[in-house]
């Protein structure tokens, strides 16, 4: 096998491009298809301040690299979510990473900050870990980014996790899911803008950047994954992929160029946000999804803790199990991120 680029030996074979590239070749392709996706979705530019979210994970330190490498003004959040021994080999591997780049790295431990951890919330409260787990992520990634004054919020979801969500949000038909399902949603009131810059390249090109690089990632997956109804429409989508190579860029980038437009009516985007009565973050309620799941976890009544007498338990109970979640704006599945 020759290099496409360069017709060197090839290292790695990309079935998709029915392609192949020598080291050096794949880690230009690489940072092309980043390049392409900021480009071609406006993302941000060279003056922006862009806040990565790293896990730890191949995903979002191969990001946070090829950012840095792109001239970006690139810094790393990480957020510490109490899974035992887990979470602290991910704190290391981000700590080592940006060490190692000379790159602002921003810690924030969810239990020191918010008073919970993951694995508390997932026992505790009435969303399943993985849930808790995203909306967690969601609205610290967010509040973060706007008290640091970030212009741009950046996860390493790869074409692997959109497509399976796509797919789960297909399967149950959630439009409003998949209006938002956007490589960059813009910024509203109160919400920092999001994008996934990684959203053209496959979970196997991120793994063999990453490779390549040398970049000393946590191999491990979440212990809690188990459940994760992400992980089964993944499975599904590298059975099609392997049978028909291309599969899952036709279905998701397929979807972003000729169908996201067909749902833009779909999504919440008209709702009027209010702030938040307890954190000041912006909810169509009186206390956004983060601080009820919160306050649920802790035992806490929320409309006392905001300091209203009036409101009595039952209105408090109601409040807590409303399912809309106005918070969640930017989600797309109870899927992991990044
Ligand atoms: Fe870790 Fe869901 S909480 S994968
Ligand atoms: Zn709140």
């Amino acid at each position: 096998m020759k290099c496409k680029r360069c017709s060197g030996p090839a290292v790695v074979e990309v079935r998709r491009h029915n392609a192949a590239f020598c080291a050096d070749c794949f880690v230009h392709h690489v940072r092309e298809q980043v390049r392409r996706a900021i480009k071609s979705h406006d993302m941000f530019g060279p003056e922006d301040r862009v806040l990565v979210c790293v896990s730890g994970g191949k995903d979002s330190l191969g990001l946070w690299d090829i950012l840095l490498d792109l001239g970006f003004r690139a810094s790393g959040l990480y957020l510490g979510l109490g899974i035992g021994e887990y979470s602290e080999r991910s704190r290391l591997a981000t700590r080592a990473f940006a060490a190692q780049r000379g790159a602002e790295l921003i810690e924030v431990d969810l239990r020191g900050e918010y008073g919970f951890d993951i694995p508390t919330a997932g026992k505790k409260g009435s969303r399943s870990t993985c849930a808790a787990c995203g909306l967690s992520k969601r609205y610290v990634f967010n509040r973060v980014a706007l008290d640091h004054g970030f212009d741009v919020v950046a996860t390493g979801h790869n074409l692997d996790d959109e497509a399976a969500t796509l797919l789960g949000n297909t399967l149950r038909w959630q439009t409003d899911y998949i209006a938002r399902q956007h490589p960059a949603l813009p910024e509203r009131e109160g919400m920092v803008k999001k994008v996934k810059p990684l959203h053209r390249l496959s979970e196997l090109e991120t793994a063999t950047y990453a490779f390549i690089r040398g970049i000393d990632y946590v191999v491990e997956e979440c212990p809690l994954v188990a459940g994760n109804t992400q992980l089964r429409h993944k499975e599904a989508m590298n059975a099609l992929e392997a049978r028909s190579p291309g599969t899952k860029a036709q279905f998701f980038l397929g979807f972003v160029e000729k169908a996201a437009s067909v749902f833009a009516g779909e999504d919440r985007q008209g709702v009027a946000l209010t702030p938040c009565e307890r954190c000041g973050q912006p909810t169509t309620g009186r206390f956004c999804a983060f601080c009820r799941a919160r306050a649920q976890v802790l035992g806490e009544r929320l409309a006392q803790a905001a300091g209203d007498p009036r409101t009595d338990h039952r209105q408090v109970a109601g409040e807590l199990s409303e399912e809309v979640m106005p918070a969640e704006i930017y989600a797309s599945s109870g899927g992991r991120d990044g």
